[in-house]
């Protein structure tokens, strides 16, 4: 007996995903990247870590053939970022749009997140074929936390982006000491909604 497609969705729908980006450079000098929620810390010795590629995605090839590639950990007011890299390709990378934004930087030689909450250089480990998509694991080379302080993740969660509920309880205290003004408090922070990553 197998599962239906609707019924595993639903509950996986359920599982919360930290919001990652991933990114890369082919030979040719292009930059590719794509958001996920697959990734996984794996291994300590060697220093390994995981994530899962759709074999469709458009930037499954140029990740899955790269030797080396970075993963930047998004913060809760990253959801536009996280919106960037799932969209249309052409608008993932700053220096490539009309409004010549400058959301990215560039470590050890790849393209990274700018303002993420931690970044990993990693050498691609192997890659494991597993259903319609590809488990990359990777071994880390650079690990960076944010030196911007205890910023919160994002997180999805039910097909919405969300903050977890202390950072929103974080910013309400800031937001009284700052200016008096009191946000609405409760459930976690709803930022947002994309379309089901796994359609
Ligand atoms: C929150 C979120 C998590 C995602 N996680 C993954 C993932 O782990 N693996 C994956 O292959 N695609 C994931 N996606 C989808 C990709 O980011 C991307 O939208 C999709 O591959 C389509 O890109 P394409 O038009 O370049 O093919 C996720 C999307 C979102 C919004």
């Amino acid at each position: 007996m197998t599962v239906d497609a609707q019924s595993f969705r639903e509950a996986l729908a359920c599982v919360a995903m930290q919001v990652t980006v991933v990114t890369t450079r082919d030979r040719g000098g292009a930059a590719h990247g794509t958001t996920l929620g697959s990734l996984c810390s794996l291994s300590l010795s060697p220093p390994l870590v995981l994530f899962c590629l759709a074999h469709r995605a458009g930037a499954h090839d140029a990740i899955c053939g790269a030797e080396r590639f970075c993963l930047s950990v998004l913060a809760a007011d990253q959801q536009p970022t996280a919106a960037r890299f799932a969209g249309p390709a052409q608008h993932r990378f700053g220096a490539e749009n009309a409004e010549g934004r400058e959301e990215d930087i560039v470590l050890d030689g790849l393209p990274a997140v700018r303002g993420a909450l931690a970044w990993l250089v990693c050498v691609r480990h192997s890659l494991l074929a597993a259903g319609d998509h590809t488990i990359v694991v990777g071994e880390v080379q650079r690990a960076e936390r944010s030196a911007a302080g205890p910023g919160g993740p994002l997180v999805y969660h039910d097909r919405h982006y969300r903050a977890l509920a202390e950072d929103r309880a974080r910013r309400d205290r800031l937001a009284r000491a700052g200016n008096g003004a009191v946000v609405a408090t409760g459930q976690p922070l709803f930022l947002g909604q994309v379309a089901d990553p796994h359609r």
